[in-house]
């Protein structure tokens, strides 16, 4: 395992397993699948609503605590300073451990300011080894970085060849941020697992499409959390540490980038309002 150094000092895998969209019935399976298959770093987040399940199936697996890097994120709804100080702490209590080793901010909305600042003080008092946000696309990620008491130690964006963030990966890299791949895959969407070019390239070192992607972000120097629900895939994202590809793949897989996120954009007002919505809904339930 490959791992990068967050500006703390903290060591953090450079591959790990992610479960956004796991289901509850399934997550339990899946994460002690991922451990079987080698994984040590598991990204999680309150929004998932996963983490009991995953904190079962670390304690089930009997693998030391230590040997995990468990990542969680704070929804929107619990904003604020005092909200989202205690559903971290709630997170722990579902995730089965009295500290976590990275904590971010989801979203870049409503009242993130106080919610970092929460952060802040769980990292000093020790219960979080490290803090960072997700989706703070380069504005809101320079502004938090400058007016932070702590800088963001990891920003989570949505990364693959389709939408590369090669601007983004320059702010980050100003300040000291390391840069993590949401969707490494895009999901699959712009029929990425058919790509000519990545099938070419995969075909040089009897790799598959997803290999060769998880590998053209770690010689990046991004940190990657694919998932899969099928153990096989699980083993064949981790096997990735016995081929480089060459300047050339990596020009060519460059060339695919179309600046555009397969998903949404996070600086579309109807997208903000869409997020406002789904909290309106959940504070209703
Ligand atoms: N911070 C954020 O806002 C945010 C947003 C999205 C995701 N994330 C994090 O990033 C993680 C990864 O992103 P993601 O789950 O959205 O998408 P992804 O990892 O890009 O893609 C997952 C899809 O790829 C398929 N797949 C996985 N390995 C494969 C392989 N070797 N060959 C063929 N198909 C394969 C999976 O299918 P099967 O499961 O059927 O194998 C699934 O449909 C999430 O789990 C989550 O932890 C964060």
């Amino acid at each position: 395992m490959d791992y990068v150094t967050l500006a703390n000092g903290v060591k953090m895998p450079q591959l790990g397993y992610g479960v956004y969209q796991v289901t509850k019935e399934e997550c339990k399976r899946c994460v002690l699948d991922a451990l079987d298959v080698g994984y040590r770093a598991i990204d999680t987040a309150q929004s998932y609503f996963n983490e009991a399940e995953v904190g079962e199936a670390i304690a089930e697996s009997g693998i030391d605590r230590k040997e995990i890097f468990l990542t969680t994120k704070v929804w929107i709804e619990h904003y604020g300073y005092e909200q989202a100080k205690e559903s971290v702490l709630q997170s722990m209590e579902k995730l089965k451990t009295d500290y976590i080793d990275l904590v971010l901010l989801h979203q870049p909305f409503a009242d993130y300011y106080g919610a970092y600042r929460a952060l802040e003080d769980l990292y000093e008092e020790g219960k979080l080894r490290a803090i960072g946000v997700s989706n703070f696309y380069p504005d809101r990620l320079v502004d938090i970085a400058s007016f932070a008491r702590i800088k963001p130690m990891v920003n989570q964006i949505e990364t693959h060849p389709l939408n590369q963030q090669i601007e983004a990966h320059e702010w980050l890299e100003k300040y000291g941020v390391i840069h993590e791949a949401w969707a490494p895959f895009g999901e699959g969407r712009g029929n990425m697992f058919s790509n000519h070019v990545l099938q070419e390239i995969g075909k040089k070192y009897d790799k598959t499409v997803a290999q060769v992607i998880l590998r053209w972000q770690l010689q990046r120097g991004i940190v990657v959390i694919p998932k899969s629900t099928h153990k096989e895939r699980m083993a064949q994202n981790l096997d990735l540490f016995d081929f480089t590809l060459t300047n050339e793949d990596m020009q060519a897989i460059a060339a695919l980038d179309t600046k555009t996120s397969s998903f949404f954009s996070h600086q579309d007002p109807a997208m903000v309002e869409w997020f406002v919505k789904m909290v309106e809904e959940r504070k209703g339930k």
